[in-house]
């Protein structure tokens, strides 16, 4: 296993009252920031909104995990919001992810998100097949695939997601793949195994009192 893994930390793990610092603490040692979004409707929680993500500051780009319904709504605040945590030339890297079982109008949702200037992502949960997005694998910058239903953080991985991550490596290896929800440095193992390319992981890192080893031993 030599390929290059990409850490993305879930600040969902993080203090929400001193969310900049907690940002600090892993900003020189990730590859991306990622920032879970709910809505109470999609997933059974309520986390942040577009004004609250510009006012996060970080030196890498953001993966923005859209688990709202009707994302078309809201693309452009997220972006908003983004562009002014990381500034012009961060945002052009940063992705907004949307999931698959939120929108019928999954392309024109992509092709917003890239309007926009942004890098489009699409999150699938786990019981959700690589069907779903077949025909779209050539629009799509990242496919997350989540190996716990959303909602929450410190959730149990599920072995079970991972035949659908390399079946996705086998149709498109270039297609970049995440995984999300239960990452540890034992289940780290699994997704390097089964292709994929970022891993989040919120409870690990943040629980970790030393943040920088647990990035590298997620590597
Ligand atoms: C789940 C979120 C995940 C989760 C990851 O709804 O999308 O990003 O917070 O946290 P851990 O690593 O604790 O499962
Ligand atoms: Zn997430």
């Amino acid at each position: 296993m030599s390929q290059k893994i990409y850490i993305a930390p879930s600040i969902l793990s993080a203090d929400f009252g001193k969310i900049n610092e907690e940002i600090a603490s892993i900003d020189d040692y990730c590859d991306l920031i990622h920032v879970d979004v709910m809505d109470g409707h999609f997933v059974p929680n309520i986390t942040f909104g577009p004004g609250q993500v510009g006012k996060m500051r970080s030196k890498k780009p953001f993966d923005v995990h859209l688990m709202i319904e009707n994302p078309e709504q809201y693309i452009a605040e997220f972006a908003k919001g983004v562009m002014s945590a990381v500034g012009e030339e961060l945002y052009a890297q940063s992705y907004l992810v949307v999931h698959q079982e939120t929108t019928k109008d999954l392309l024109g949702v992509i092709q917003a998100i890239k309007l926009l200037g942004m890098k489009a992502g699409v999150a699938l949960n786990p019981a959700t097949s690589w069907e779903t997005i077949e025909g779209l694998l050539n629009d799509i910058d990242l496919i997350v695939c989540m190996t716990v239903n959303p909602g929450f953080g410190g959730q149990k991985f599920i072995e079970s997601v991972m035949p659908k991550v390399a079946k996705l490596k086998e149709l498109n290896p270039k297609l970049l793949i995440e995984i999300d929800g239960g990452v540890n440095d034992q289940t780290a193992r699994l997704c390097k195994e089964a292709g994929a390319d970022i891993l989040v992981a919120g409870n690990y890192i943040f629980s970790s009192p030393d943040r920088k080893a647990a990035i590298e031993s997620l590597r």
